[in-house]
C-alpha cells in the first residue's frame, strides 16, 4: 500500500454530514492518508454533499467542475462524491462528471477504504449506494485537533416524510444505534479531551422507538451525563410531534443538558402544516413551548421556517409572522421552498412567483433580526456560563465561547482560558453574538 497520501475533503449540508466526514477522516487516517486544505495538493479528493434544496445540489456540480483540471493534469488523483446528492443521483453522477472515480451513498461511509483500494487496483469507477437495515459498524470519529466539541450520530434516517423533504429518500428509514455503543464512543471522545457532545439525528426525540436501542432519548441523555469529563450535552434536531414530557423534564433534571432547543415549526398556518404532513398544529406546538418555558424559563429557542410552500397564501404567511411574534425565538433559519424531485410536494401546484417568495423571506428575516436583537439585549447584565473555544475573530486580545443557549460571546481574555468553563457577564447583545467581561473565578 502506497503511504503518505493526502486527502482534500469538503463537506456540505448538515451536522450529520460533518459527523460522517469526521468518520471518513478517521478511517483514512488508518490508511496513512492525512487531510490537506487545498484540492490542488491532494491525491484523494472527496465531496460529502447535501441535496436539501436545489442550490445546495447545484453547488456540488460547480465544485466538481473545478476538479476537471486537476484530473487532467494528474490522472492518478482519485475523485469521489458521497452524501445525499450521491445517494439521490447514483450512477447518473458519472454521466454528469466523467472525471469522477467513486460515488458512495449515505450508508456506505465504512466502505470508503475498500473503494479507494479498488480504484487503486483496478483503475475503474466504483459505485456503492446500497441501503443497509442495520446501523453501520462503529467507526470512532476523530475530534478536530484540540477539539473540545464533537458530534455523535445516535440514529440515522427519517420516517416522517414531510411533503417537501428529500431526507427520507436519501438517508433511508430511521434506525437507532445501540445506547451502549453510543456511550462507548462518547467515553472515547471524552478520553481525547472532548467536553461538549451534540447528539445528532434528523429526529432525535424518536430515538429508541425501534427495537434494540436499549434506551429512550431522555434516558440516553441521562446516561451521557454520567460519562466522566463530559460537561455539556446538546442535541439536534427535534420534531415537535415527538417532544415528550419526559424530554421537557430532562431540561430541569440534567444539569449538563444545555438550555437550548431547536424545534423547527416550518409554518404558522395549520392548513400549510397539514399540507406539509407535519402532523401537529400551531396550538399543540404552542402548548409544548408553554410547558417547556414553565419548566425552563430561560431556555433559548430556535427554529426552521419555510416560506412559499405550494399554496401558501398571504394569510398563511401572516400567520407565520404572528406565531414568530408570539413565541419570540432567539433565532431562526428560514428558507424559500425549493422543489425536490420525488417528494410529495413536487406534485403540488407551485404557483408563487420567485419574487413573492423573496419578499416573504425578507420580511420574515427582518422580523427575526428584530426579535433576536431584543432577545440578546435581554441578556445584558446576566452572568452566563461560557465554554471558551478559542481566540475571537475580532482579535485584539479577545477570546470567544458559547453560552448554554448556544450564543457566541466575545470577551477580553487570553490563552490560559481556552477550553475552560468560566462565568462571563454580558455587556451587550448584537444580532449574531454577545459581548461580555470575565467574572472573577473564585
Ligand atoms: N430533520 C430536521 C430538519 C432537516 S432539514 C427537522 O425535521 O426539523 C433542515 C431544514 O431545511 C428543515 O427544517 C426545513 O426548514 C428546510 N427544508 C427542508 N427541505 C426543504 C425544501 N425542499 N425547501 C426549503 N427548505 C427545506
Ligand atoms: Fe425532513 Fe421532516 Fe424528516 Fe426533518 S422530519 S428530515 S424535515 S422529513
Ligand atoms: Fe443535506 Fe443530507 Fe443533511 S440533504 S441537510 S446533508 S441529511
Amino acid at each position: 500500500m502506497e503511504k503518505g497520501r493526502k486527502l482534500y475533503l469538503r463537506t456540505f449540508g448538515c451536522q450529520m454530514n460533518d459527523a460522517d466526514s469526521s468518520k471518513i477522516k478517521s478511517l483514512l487516517a488508518h490508511m496513512h492518508i492525512s487531510p490537506v486544505k487545498k484540492a490542488e495538493e491532494a491525491d484523494i479528493i472527496l465531496l460529502n454533499t447535501c441535496s436539501i434544496r436545489w442550490k445546495a445540489e447545484h453547488k456540488v456540480y460547480s465544485e466538481l467542475g473545478r476538479f476537471k483540471k486537476i484530473k487532467k493534469s494528474r490522472p492518478g488523483v482519485i475523485i469521489g462524491v458521497g452524501g445525499c446528492v450521491a445517494q439521490q443521483e447514483q450512477d447518473e453522477m458519472f454521466k454528469r462528471a466523467p472525471h469522477l472515480d467513486i460515488v458512495f451513498g449515505t450508508h456506505n461511509i465504512h466502505r470508503i477504504p475498500d473503494m479507494i483500494k479498488e480504484v487503486d487496483e483496478k483503475r475503474d469507477k466504483v459505485l456503492q449506494t446500497d441501503f443497509f437495515d442495520s446501523p453501520e459498524p462503529l467507526v470512532y470519529p476523530v475530534p478536530e485537533e484540540g477539539g473540545i466539541k464533537a458530534y455523535v450520530n445516535i440514529m440515522r434516517g427519517c420516517n416522517n416524510f414531510c411533503a417537501y423533504c428529500i431526507v427520507p429518500y436519501v438517508r433511508g428509514r430511521e434506525v437507532s444505534r445501540p445506547d451502549l455503543e453510543i456511550i462507548d464512543e462518547i467515553t472515547n471522545l471524552s478520553d481525547q479531551g472532548v467536553k461538549e457532545i451534540t447528539l445528532l439525528g434528523q429526529n432525535v426525540n424518536s430515538y429508541g422507538n425501534g427495537p434494540d436501542s436499549g434506551a429512550s432519548f431522555p434516558d440516553l441523555i441521562r446516561k451521557v451525563a454520567e460519562v466522566n469529563g463530559i460537561e455539556r450535552i446538546r442535541f439536534a434536531t427535534s420534531h415537535p410531534k415527538d417532544l415528550s414530557h419526559d424530554l421537557i423534564l430532562a431540561f430541569q433534571e440534567v444539569d449538563k443538558l444545555c438550555g437550548h432547543l431547536h424545534l423547527p415549526v416550518q409554518s404558522g398556518s395549520n392548513r400549510i402544516l397539514k399540507a406539509m404532513n407535519r402532523v401537529y398544529t400551531v396550538e399543540s406546538y404552542l402548548e409544548k413551548i408553554e410547558k417547556l418555558r414553565s419548566i425552563a424559563p430561560h431556555i433559548s429557542l430556535t427554529t426552521d421556517i419555510i416560506v412559499g410552500f405550494p399554496g401558501e397564501s398571504d394569510e398563511d404567511f401572516e400567520m407565520t409572522l404572528e406565531l414568530m411574534n408570539k413565541i419570540r425565538y432567539d433565532s431562526a433559519f428560514s428558507f424559500k421552498y425549493s422543489l425536490r424531485p420525488g417528494t410529495a410536494a413536487a406534485e403540488l401546484d407551485d404557483k408563487l412567483p420567485e419574487a413573492e417568495k423573496d419578499r416573504r423571506l425578507a420580511l420574515l428575516q427582518d422580523l427575526q433580526t428584530e426579535l433576536t436583537l431584543e432577545k440578546n439585549g435581554l441578556q445584558v447584565g446576566k452572568i452566563e456560563t461560557v465554554l471558551v473555544e478559542g481566540e475571537s475573530k475580532k482579535g485584539m486580545g479577545m477570546i470567544y465561547g458559547r453560552t448554554g443557549g448556544n450564543k457566541i460571546v466575545n470577551f477580553p481574555g487570553d490563552k490560559n482560558l481556552f477550553f475552560k468553563t468560566v462565568p462571563v457577564k454580558i455587556t451587550k447583545g448584537f444580532v449574531n453574538s454577545l459581548a461580555g467581561e470575565l467574572q472573577q473565578v473564585h
